[in-house]
């Protein structure tokens, strides 16, 4: 099939194109080439780049025609954030294209009234980019169902993996949390620790992405979570990262108002977005008619990320010791 993969070089495409490729697609990529993918792989090599500012193409109204242009068979949307852009799109390619797969968020739950939640329950979203996320899922789903337009929603988690700073134990992204953990240092956590954070691997969201595609009976008019397979409350997943550091965790534990001032107030914000969401999703769904079947667990996933991003500084810090010297 040939497919087009728009918003290809992130966190999920870095994964997602490579696997195409080797599963004997054609692939085109969108993106403006501000950035490169994660990693390399032999696989980027046969893949077409279009530059397009999906933006600024929306604007001029030309986006649908540029990608209906590009005569794909699937279409793989990351970037769409509003339900304007995804109808635009959507009702342009419809009656021309065998499946349209849309990234999602867990964000569209909002506050689960049962968890782990299951992609049935109703949806209580919150915020402008879940209340935009559950928009577009709602009437992608419905326009599928009533005109038979084959598109598929994924909704994943905290997206990780090698390259990029993960969702720390105190719900932010500052890299200092682990630091600490690893030195056997305090961290401090808001409350008691018992909210949840749901992470997920990048290449187990592009192991769903290739699972939907081949699924297609199964995949189409519906939505479907893309998480590890648990997910961590954060004094468990402080007390699990100590652990990996060979460190016994030392956590302290402050109400939110408090807590709130040991911080910058974007980590506050972040934090507080992570636990008032406190996702825990259940991927019964995707498994059963799927076929997925993730390779991480939340901390495997967690691990690997960290001990990549510190290597890296050991060794910024080595080359920049051997230039001072
Ligand atoms: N990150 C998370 O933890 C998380 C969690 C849940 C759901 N999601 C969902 O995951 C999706 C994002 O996937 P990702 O994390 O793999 O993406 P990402 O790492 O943010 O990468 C974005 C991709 O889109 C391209 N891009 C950005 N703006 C563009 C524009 N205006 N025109 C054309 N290309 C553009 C980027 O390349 P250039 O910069 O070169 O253009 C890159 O290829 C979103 O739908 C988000 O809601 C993310």
């Amino acid at each position: 099939m040939r497919v087009v993969v728009i918003g290809g070089t992130g966190h999920v495409g870095t994964f997602l194109v490579p696997r195409l490729v080797m599963a004997g697609h054609e692939v085109i990529c969108i993106s403006r080439r501000k950035s490169k993918p994660y990693s390399s792989h032999s696989a980027w090599n046969s893949v077409r780049h279009v530059v397009i500012d999906r933006t600024g193409a929306e604007e001029k109204n030309i986006f649908a025609p540029q990608i209906i242009d590009l005569a794909p068979d699937a279409v793989i949307d990351m970037i769409c954030f509003t339900l304007e852009s995804a109808r635009n799109l959507v009702v342009a390619l419809h009656g021309k294209i065998q499946h349209f797969l849309h990234c999602g968020t867990t964000w569209v739950h909002g506050h689960s009234e049962q968890v782990p939640t299951l992609e049935s329950q109703a949806r209580n979203p919150f915020g402008s980019y879940g209340i935009n996320k559950a928009a577009i899922e709602s009437w992608l789903i419905s326009f599928s169902r009533s005109t038979g337009f084959p598109a598929t929603v994924l909704h994943p988690g905290h997206i990780v993996g090698p390259g990029w700073a993960p969702i720390n134990p105190a719900g932010h992204l500052n890299l200092e949390i682990f630091r600490r953990l690893a030195e056997g240092k305090e961290i401090l956590l808001p409350n008691n620790g018992m909210e949840t954070v749901h992470h997920v691997h990048a290449d187990d969201v592009a192991q769903c992405f290739m699972k939907a595609l081949a699924n297609w009976n199964n995949a189409v008019g519906e939505s479907f979570h893309v998480v590890s397979e648990q997910a961590l409350t954060l004094r468990g997943y402080a007390t699990s990262m100590a652990t990996f550091f060979g460190q016994e965790a030392k956590l302290r534990f402050l109400p939110w108002e408090e807590w709130k001032s040991t911080v910058s107030p974007r980590e506050a914000e972040l934090t507080w977005d992570h636990i008032i969401h406190s996702p825990s999703c259940s991927i019964e769904k995707a498994k059963k008619l799927l076929g997925y079947q993730p390779r991480y667990s939340s901390l495997q996933a967690v691990q690997e990320s960290v001990t990549c991003l510190f290597e890296k500084e050991k060794s910024q810090i080595s080359d920049n010791n051997s230039h001072a010297g």
